[in-house]
């Protein structure tokens, strides 16, 4: 059995097993891309509430008690503002929960063999969107500026600066400065919002290809995963951590490993082993897509063009937009033209069923054989 066919076996079996439990309409694993979207606007949303009361400063002041900096402002949200310290770990685990989900929905694309030749767009854009997302967290704790804080940056700064060539301008910007000082958190704070906020232009390129993506779940199912979010909240809150002091060297404790595995890497094998694992793992990531895998080559659709009217309901039925409706030729009794960009073109022979004139066809596949097969599928699942 094909690699890829095992594992979307097992999709199919877990699949099979909730639809047995809930209405398939509810069904999480319909929605894999879907959940990690409506993730962030829990984030967007509690992120916000933080912001307006956060200020990105590492001032200690000799500890004095009236102190105002990122630490003690974070402090005030967690013990002072009404729902501060709720509103504050449903951030973080809405963050946690992102990441889950990301994974989850790219092994599903792999394992059901989803992500080859004309989905790369949406592959590597989705490599892409992981980096972000994984870098906005990690800002996300340096944002705190407790001791774990400290200790990320310096490990950062270090990891940063061992990069040959540019390895001292990247801590230097990393720092904001050549050392430690508040414009570094001003920083953080830029990557930590600007990053979210570009999120949205990298998922309009994972979305571009995609005629309909489902990118909202059914609000239950929404209301599920904030409960959820909620009893996590409730079951492990925040627990209060000590204030970065600059003079000190603190030492790795205890860490998430959703957002902050790459950390108990670096510190497990040091700089250069560490970049050249993250290396390789983006190379591999990258190349996933290829034809590592031994890819069947996809025949694209065919228009047979003497049938073909020019009414467009293929093009509008296409999942991945691989057909273009051009000026039919001159001694067409018709406006329009159906064309099949090849290197699009999945093969999944929805235009074959869209198409009432018999004017597109799949090669090798009758119409009547791509009916038959589509029966036969309705009638086993
Ligand atoms: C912020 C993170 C991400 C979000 C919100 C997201 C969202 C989505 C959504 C909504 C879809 C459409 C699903 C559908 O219509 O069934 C999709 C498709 C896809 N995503 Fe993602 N995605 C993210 C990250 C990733 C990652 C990390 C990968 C892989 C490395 C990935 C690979 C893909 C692929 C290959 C498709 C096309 C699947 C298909 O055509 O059926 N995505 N994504
Ligand atoms: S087979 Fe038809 S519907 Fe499917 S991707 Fe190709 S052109 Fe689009
Ligand atoms: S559905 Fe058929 S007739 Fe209509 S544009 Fe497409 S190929 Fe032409």
């Amino acid at each position: 059995m094909e690699k890829t066919s095992m594992f979307n076996n097992i999709f199919l079996v877990m699949e099979d097993i909730t639809n047995k439990v809930m209405k398939s309409k509810y069904n999480p694993f319909y929605y894999h891309g879907a959940l990690p979207q409506f993730i962030m606007y829990i984030l967007f949303l509690s992120g916000l509430l933080l912001f307006a009361y956060y200020v990105p400063t590492i001032d200690n002041a000799y500890f004095s008690k009236n102190l105002v900096n990122a630490y003690t402002s974070v402090d005030y949200i967690t013990e002072q503002i009404p729902f501060g310290a709720v509103i504050r770990a449903a951030h973080r685990y809405a963050g946690d929960a992102m990441v889950i989900f990301i994974v989850l929905h790219a092994i599903r694309v792999w394992a059901t063999d989803r992500f080859r030749q004309y989905r790369w767009v949406q592959w590597i854009s989705g490599v892409v969107l992981f980096l972000m997302v994984m870098f906005i967290g990690q800002t996300g704790y340096y944002l705190i500026w407790d001791e774990r804080s400290l200790l990320l940056t310096r490990m950062t700064v270090s990891a940063l600066a061992a990069i040959p060539f540019c390895g001292e301008f990247l801590s230097h910007w990393f720092m904001n400065g050549r050392t430690i000082s508040n414009l570094t958190l001003s920083n953080f704070l830029f990557i930590h919002i600007g990053l979210s906020f570009s999120l949205m232009f990298a998922l309009w390129i994972h979305y571009v290809r995609m005629t309909r993506p489902v990118i909202t779940p059914p609000p239950a199912l929404n209301y599920a995963l904030l409960g959820m979010v909620f009893i996590l909240v409730y079951l492990f809150p925040l627990t209060e951590t000590k204030m970065a002091n600059m003079a000190t060297q603190p030492t790795m404790s205890e860490v998430d490993v959703i957002f902050l595995w790459p950390y108990q890497l670096l510190a497990a094998v040091g700089e250069y082993p560490f970049w050249i694992i993250m290396l390789l793992l983006l190379v591999g990531l990258c190349i996933i897509p290829g034809n590592i895998y031994g890819a069947k080559p996809v025949e694209a659709a065919e228009v047979v063009n003497n049938k073909c009217v020019g009414c467009r309901l293929c093009s509008l039925d296409c999942p991945y937009q691989a057909i273009e409706m051009v000026p039919a030729p001159a001694d067409s009794r018709f406006k329009l033209l159906a064309t099949v960009k090849a290197q699009r073109c999945s093969g999944c022979g929805v235009c074959v069923g869209a198409c009432a004139f018999d004017a597109i066809d799949l090669p090798n596949l009758e119409d009547a054989q791509v009916t038959a097969k589509i029966k036969e599928l309705i009638e086993a699942s």
